[in-house]
């Protein structure tokens, strides 16, 4: 029988980048719609593992959730796990009009990370973290993606995220290599996920 893990989000480009990576392993994505409460805190492991938690408290199966931010360097890391807030608020141009001191490609530098925890139970937890260096561009770019995308570009590409395919997206992103991470584990744990799943029936 195929793999299948349920992933509680309801952002359609998280889903859609999960299956391009899972598909890879034969793992199928169930995407579930459940409320959940994002902690305020300054790792983005302990966003996920809470929620990750509180999840499982309500579909009593296991399922995973993700978290991810932008670092920008300059910027001691701002908007990190507030990424979301700052997007809704400030957007793309705030983001740009911060750096806009910064006119050397160096002085642009970022990261993105993310991290997914996939509860087991309500005490087993299992984090998987993905990290992509690279730089904020000088100015929005691209039509694709979502978020952050179009101003940043990860090292090794020339091109922002949102001027790539979800494929091309997934070989460079934070996500991509989280979720590639997932997979792995995915396959190598299927008779714990089975025990898992049996439990939870
Ligand atoms: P969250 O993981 O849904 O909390 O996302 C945090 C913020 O980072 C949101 O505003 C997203 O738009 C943004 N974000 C997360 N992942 C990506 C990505 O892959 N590309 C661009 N923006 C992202």
């Amino acid at each position: 029988m195929a793999l299948e893990v349920l992933f509680a989000t309801t952002n359609i480009n998280k889903i859609r980048e999960a299956e391009a990576v899972l598909k890879e392993f034969g793992v199928r994505v169930k995407p579930i719609a459940v409320t959940k409460i994002e902690i305020q805190h300054n790792s983005l492991e302990e966003i996920a593992r809470f929620a990750a938690i509180q999840v499982y408290t309500k579909v009593r199966t296991p399922v995973a959730v993700e978290d991810s931010g932008l670092f920008i360097e300059k910027l001691n890391g701002f908007p990190g796990p507030y990424s979301s807030y700052v997007y809704k608020t400030i957007g793309l141009k705030g983001i740009l009009k911060l750096l806009e001191d910064y006119k050397d490609w160096e002085s642009r530098k970022a990261t993105f990370i993310a991290v997914i925890a996939y509860a087991l139970s309500e005490n087993n937890v299992v984090v998987f973290k993905g990290v992509t260096e690279g730089h904020i561009s000088f100015e929005i770019r691209g039509g694709g993606g979502f978020g952050y995308d179009p101003i940043f570009i990860p090292q090794g590409s020339i091109r922002t995220f949102a001027e790539m395919s979800i494929e091309e997206k997934s070989f460079y992103s934070h996500r991509g290599k989280a979720f590639r991470a997932f997979g792995e584990w995915l396959i190598k744990n299927s008779d714990i996920l089975s025990k898992a799943k049996e439990k939870s029936l």
